[in-house]
């Protein structure tokens, strides 16, 4: 995993534009934030999904950069004053603190737009198509958009000081969470030319494992300390978040988190290769610590 981390890490830089007299300042925020660490879940869903469906990781690579470059701008977004407000992530001052909220915003906007640079480049093509590279820009957008991952945001910031059903929470963690996993995997399984069945049962794996990955996050905002979580804690309560921990309890979110990581897996019955990674990596994020 350390490796494939780094190989991921060396390529993303790889798409940045030239620090130059005039835009030097903004490709710094960019590439701040983009280098900040992380767990790099979702890139390494993608290359593994390819891996798993007979695909190419090195094929893969554009789509998973282009992946992690728009997660990344969802949180410098996400920890805007207007959102969520926080000053640490990734064990790092925000991107706001640093560069201030407009280059932050612009950051943001830039990290999306280059995302779709990454997964049209010359590079993307040359290894997928112009075929797969089509696909893979629909994803990317409609799980990105205001039916993914904004949709998702808009909820969470309208459900603040309010008490809303688990229903509701579902919705909007499966939007705000899970788009971007499901994205990770179907972004694989279109590089590999993976089939119809097997992009249904990734799908499956990643519904599950999205919502357990928001639950646990939610859990984390109670249960760890800011040092290890490398953002802070608490946040949730203070912005007086609907999440799975404070409408259920830490008990209740252990047990959801642990079903919906079994089922996942379960669902990876129907691949003939090997799926040791995926189903670690399901339980790796389970027990996570930050
Ligand atoms: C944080 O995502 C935001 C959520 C969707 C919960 P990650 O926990 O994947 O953040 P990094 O990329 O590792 O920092
Ligand atoms: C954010 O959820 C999900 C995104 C789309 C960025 P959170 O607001 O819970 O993420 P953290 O806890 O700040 O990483
Ligand atoms: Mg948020
Ligand atoms: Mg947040
Ligand atoms: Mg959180």
């Amino acid at each position: 995993m350390a490796d494939k981390k780094q190989n991921i890490e060396k390529e993303l830089l790889s798409y940045l534009p030239q620090k130059d007299e005039w835009i030097g300042n903004l490709v710094s925020s960019m590439e701040y934030s983009l280098t900040a660490g992380g767990k790099r879940v979702r890139p390494m869903l993608v290359m593994e999904f390819a891996r798993l469906c007979g695909g190419s990781e090195e094929a893969a690579m554009p789509f998973a950069c282009a992946l992690e470059m728009i997660h990344t701008y969802s949180l410098i977004h996400d920890d805007l004053p207007c959102m969520d407000n926080d000053d640490l992530r990734r064990g790092k001052p925000t991107n706001h603190k640093v560069y201030g909220e407009a280059c932050a915003l612009l950051a943001g906007s830039g990290l999306l737009t280059l995302a779709f640079e990454a997964a049209s480049s010359g590079r993307a093509v040359e290894l997928n198509g112009t075929e797969k590279c089509l696909q893979a820009v629909k994803v990317l957008a409609e799980s990105a958009g205001a039916q993914g991952m904004l949709g998702g945001q808009i909820i969470d910031l309208e459900s603040e000081g309010k008490q809303v059903s688990v229903d509701h929470l579902k919705v909007m963690d499966a939007k705000k969470t899970g788009a971007l996993i499901i994205a990770a995997a179907k972004l694989g399984c279109i590089s590999a030319g993976a089939t119809e069945e097997q992009m249904k049962a990734a799908v499956c794996y990643a519904e599950n494992i999205g919502l357990a990955f928001q639950i646990v996050d939610d859990m984390l905002d109670v249960t760890s300390s800011t040092e290890e979580l490398g953002k802070p804690v608490g946040s949730d309560s203070e912005n007086e978040k609907s999440t799975y921990a404070a409408l259920l309890g830490i008990d209740a979110c252990k047990q959801i988190s642990e079903e919906l990581t079994d089922r996942a897996v379960e669902s990876l019955s129907v691949f003939e290769n090997d799926t040791t990674t995926l189903r670690n990596f399901a339980y790796y994020l389970l027990k996570r610590e930050n």
